[in-house]
């Protein structure tokens, strides 16, 4: 199988000769960012006028194309705007089936929307649908590690009442050393008993530690955290005790990918300014490398092979090459290829990719 290859010709011919030469499950990752059918001709090197079944047929041929491509672990990425959410579900669903069906990201791609008179509603968002060739065999999406120290508060309102009894020293203390009597702890509708009297020395209990609170834990759980080593604190009266998360753990990816909550997240703003920057004409919607790079790192792993149907001006070509992966797009305009792809491609590390059909 050839990679970091921009094959030229029309997805819906091109993914079944791919499955039948030697290329069948050796994906992890399909990203597919079509035209979304805006119906406007100003969309420059690409056709976006089509009858909603013709639109609706594309991405059924295409997701039925990538199926047989993805690896067992792999994942299909469809990218479309609000308007054809609920049409590029429906082919989707009809092709991988309903099951296979992972999430959607909303990803917040303008930081300046334009609210123009007359229009009920200022689009800020586009979605990408995610589905799973095999929903049993698809590793977590992660990025990232959880942070070391982060406190998490063991009484949780709502839950049942629990008696907790933590050893001598096993809790650390930074209020006053001294002699804690049994007694109420409450606060703000949290019911809190120390049962027996504690005394602190030296910032740790040299005595057991006995509370009632409505505890996200119960004590075989406590043990168990203690004896892998878990450290729990007490910053002052009344008694709150909170968990201190060693960290370290894989991150869980959330669905909502946004430049407010995440100052890494890029826009469109920021897809035009890249292309700007590297001496290039924009291309009309391409993606910023930083979404693709997001994408790359949460659904493959370095080595993996990214395919992309609609490759436009190669965004996911630059960003498999910035993040050690490997590529295999298509598109079906020559000129794209030759004005856009190669040149970024060239910029981006010197040689360009080989080219094929
Ligand atoms: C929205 S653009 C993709 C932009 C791309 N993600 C980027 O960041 O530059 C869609 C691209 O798909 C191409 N395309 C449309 N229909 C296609 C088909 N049937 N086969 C291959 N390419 C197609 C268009 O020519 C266009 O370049």
């Amino acid at each position: 199988m050839l990679v970091n290859e921009v094959l030229h010709g029309d997805a819906r011919i091109l993914l079944p000769e791919l499955a039948a030469t030697g290329y069948g499950e050796g994906f992890r990752l399909a990203y597919a960012d079509p035209p979304f059918n805006t119906r406007r001709s100003d969309r420059g090197p690409f056709r976006d006028q089509r009858t909603a079944a013709e639109w609706a047929d594309l991405i059924k041929d295409v997701a039925a194309g990538v199926m047989p491509l993805l690896s067992q672990d792999g994942s299909f990425w469809l990218h479309v705007n609000d308007r054809q959410l609920g049409a590029a579900q429906g082919a989707c669903d009809a092709v991988f089936g309903h099951e296979h069906f992972v999430g959607t990201i909303s990803w917040e791609r303008t930081r300046r929307p334009s609210y123009l008179p007359g229009q009920p509603l200022a689009s800020t968002t586009d979605f990408i649908l995610i589905y799973a060739k095999d929903p049993r065999s698809l590793r977590p999406f992660t990025a990232g590690t959880t942070e070391a120290g982060k406190r998490v508060p063991i009484a949780h309102r709502g839950n049942p009442i629990t008696r907790l009894q933590f050893p001598i020293g096993a809790v650390r203390f930074t209020c006053a050393d001294g002699l804690y009597q049994a007694g109420d702890h409450s606060t703000s509708g949290i019911d809190v008993r120390l049962t027996e009297d504690v005394r602190v020395n030296d910032g740790r209990n040299t005595t057991p530690l006995s509370l009632t609170l409505p505890s996200r834990y119960s004590q075989a759980t406590v043990h168990g955290m203690l004896n892998e080593g878990a450290e729990f604190l007490i910053p002052r009266r009344p008694f709150r005790p909170s968990y201190l998360s060693p960290g370290g753990k894989p991150k869980a990816v959330s669905n909502i990918w946004s430049w407010r909550l995440d100052d890494n997240m890029p826009t469109n703003e920021d897809a035009y300014k890249e292309q700007l920057l590297a001496g290039m004409s924009p291309f009309p919607f391409a993606k910023p490398v930083g979404l693709l790079t997001r994408i790359l790192e949460v659904a493959t792993e370095p080595d993996d092979v990214v395919l992309d149907p609609f490759a436009g001006s190669g965004t996911t070509a630059l960003a498999a090459v910035r993040t050690g992966r490997k590529y295999v797009l298509i598109e079906e305009h020559n000129s794209t290829i030759k004005n856009f792809i190669q040149p970024r491609l060239i910029g981006s590390r010197g040689n360009g990719p080989e080219t094929g059909q």
